[in-house]
């Protein structure tokens, strides 16, 4: 049996995305919380490729950065095209970076990122089956309005691309457009792209002239038909918005599909990323984002914001935003709480209404059930923090950490002075300010607001003036 031909991508992704009016790459742009590259490349990161060529412009370390964080696990060759002069352009340049032994080649676009991986596959089968120098994807738009058309004649036979610009009225009526994803032929897009010209409205080497070309050596060129979603590129913000929903919507069925409860795909937003158990509860206007995991059976939502966090099974989180956190087994997070980053609650553990946490552990079964702020604290089990407990972190210099043992008994409005150790079984009356260290078993009561020195200059600075500060 012959071996199958060793394959590489090209993907173009140097264009200057105009029409975004953006100071950022357009590949760059994120949707549904990936950049729209990054969503090509993981369809292309499935098919076992020899080489991944990625043509970008000379804000290639901007783009290969942005890249990199999305950690795929492809080696990827970037090739610069200086100047944008079309994708038959980007093309050439992509070709100049390919290795030898390459025999197909796949074409995407950096800025389609509703490609699938098994319309790729698909798409490689036909054109190996066809021996065709090209086998193209087209999709049926509602709106083909700005894409290629595919023309065919008489017999059904693709016959060219016209470009929206370029189209006659006729032409223009077409609904059959070119998605801008090929498999070629090593050899023969070689071999035609030094023939392509740029006599067309935009003045720019066109890759879907080359079809012309091909037809007129004799080649065959072959299509498939995808899905009307798969074609449809960014080109504008309007475009972004419309892609989000659709990679959203997928987001939510294939979790679905996995057995998870969303109440409203709607009003769900769920990143590619995320990885959820079964039986979890997907309420509504929930936003699961980065690089986030949600255990069997928990109940997330509504109105829920959780980014790069780990929760665990039979979690409950509701009105409440979780950043960088691990929410355990059983645990509860809301209504209304605030959980930043390093926060850590273990089963049963409970941080509830008003409740913001920051580099915190709360330990096993302990509670933190209303109006709290706790930063940088290590709490152990079965404690009851009271309402209205503050870890006073920040002396204005500096953050100390303040440790409370197991069994402890925080009463309700204690100031924890840090750096301060609350013994185990210890407790603090109502109203105490705590600082240092209260033994095992001891109970610290009292407010000690004596007048101790002028307020230093360090407390003097105004804060809430940098935009850092205005968003958290
Ligand atoms: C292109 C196709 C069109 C198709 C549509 C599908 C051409 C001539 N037209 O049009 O038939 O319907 O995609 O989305 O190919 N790029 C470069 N260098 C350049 C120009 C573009 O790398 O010099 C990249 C862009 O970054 C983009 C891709 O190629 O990712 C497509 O370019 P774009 O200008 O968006 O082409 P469309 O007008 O959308
Ligand atoms: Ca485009």
């Amino acid at each position: 049996m012959a071996t199958d031909p060793r394959t590489a991508a090209i993907v173009l992704a140097a264009g200057d995305g105009k029409r975004l009016k953006s100071d950022l790459p357009k590949v760059m742009h994120l949707a549904a919380g990936r950049p729209l590259l990054v969503h090509v490349l993981s369809a292309l990161a499935p098919l076992d490729l020899t080489q991944v060529v990625v043509v970008v412009s000379a804000r290639k370390d901007e783009i290969a950065a942005g890249v990199a964080d999305a950690a795929l696990g492809l080696d990827i060759d970037y090739a610069i095209q200086e100047t944008p002069l079309g994708t038959g352009d980007a093309a050439r340049v992509g070709l100049s970076a390919l290795r030898d032994e390459i025999e197909e080649v796949i074409v995407v676009s950096g800025d389609s990122p509703l490609v699938l991986t098994s319309t790729l596959e698909r798409m490689r089968e036909i054109h190996r089956g066809s021996s065709a120098a090209v086998t193209l994807l087209t999709g049926r738009a509602t709106g083909p309005d700005g894409y290629g058309r595919v023309i065919r004649n008489g017999a059904g036979d693709i016959e060219r691309i016209v470009e929206d610009r370029d189209a006659t009225g006729d032409e223009r009526a077409v609904d059959e457009i070119n998605a801008g994803a090929y498999v070629f032929d090593r050899q023969a897009l070689e071999d035609v792209l030094p023939k392509l010209g740029s006599d067309n409205a935009q003045r720019e080497y066109y890759l879907t002239d080359t079809v012309t070309f091909f037809l007129a050596d004799g080649h065959t060129v072959a299509g498939f038909e995808g899905s009307a979603a798969e074609a449809e590129g960014v080109n504008s913000r309007a475009h972004l918005a419309h892609v989000t929903k659709e990679l959203r919507r997928r987001a939510c069925e294939r979790w679905m599909d996995e057995g998870v409860t969303i109440v409203d795909p709607d009003s769900t937003f769920i990143d590619p990323a995320v990885e959820i158990g079964r039986d979890a509860v997907i309420y509504p206007f929930t936003f699961l984002e980065g690089a986030t995991t949600i255990g069997p059976r928990a109940e997330i939502g509504p109105q829920a914001r959780i980014v790069d966090s780990a929760i665990a099974e039979d979690a409950i989180v509701t009105f409440a935003v979780v950043r960088g956190s691990e929410i355990g087994p059983a645990a509860s997070v809301g209504p209304f709480a605030s959980l930043r980053a390093g926060t850590r609650l273990e089963r049963g553990a409970r941080a509830g209404t008003f409740v913001e946490t920051k580099n915190t552990s709360i330990g096993e079964d302990s509670k933190a059930s209303h109006l709290a702020y706790l930063g940088d604290a290590k709490i152990g089990r079965g404690v009851n923090v009271g309402a209205g407990t503050i870890t006073c972190n920040w002396d204005g210099t500096e953050k100390h950490e303040t440790v409370i043992d197991d069994d402890a008994y925080i009463g309700s409005d204690t100031m924890l002075v840090a750096p301060a150790h609350i013994g185990k079984r210890a407790a603090t009356g109502a109203g105490s300010v705590v600082r240092g260290d209260v033994p095992d078993d001891a109970l610290a009561v009292g407010a000690p607001a004596r007048i101790i020195e002028r307020r230093g200059d360090k407390m003097g600075k105004k804060s809430g003036t940098r935009a850092a500060d205005r968003r958290e």
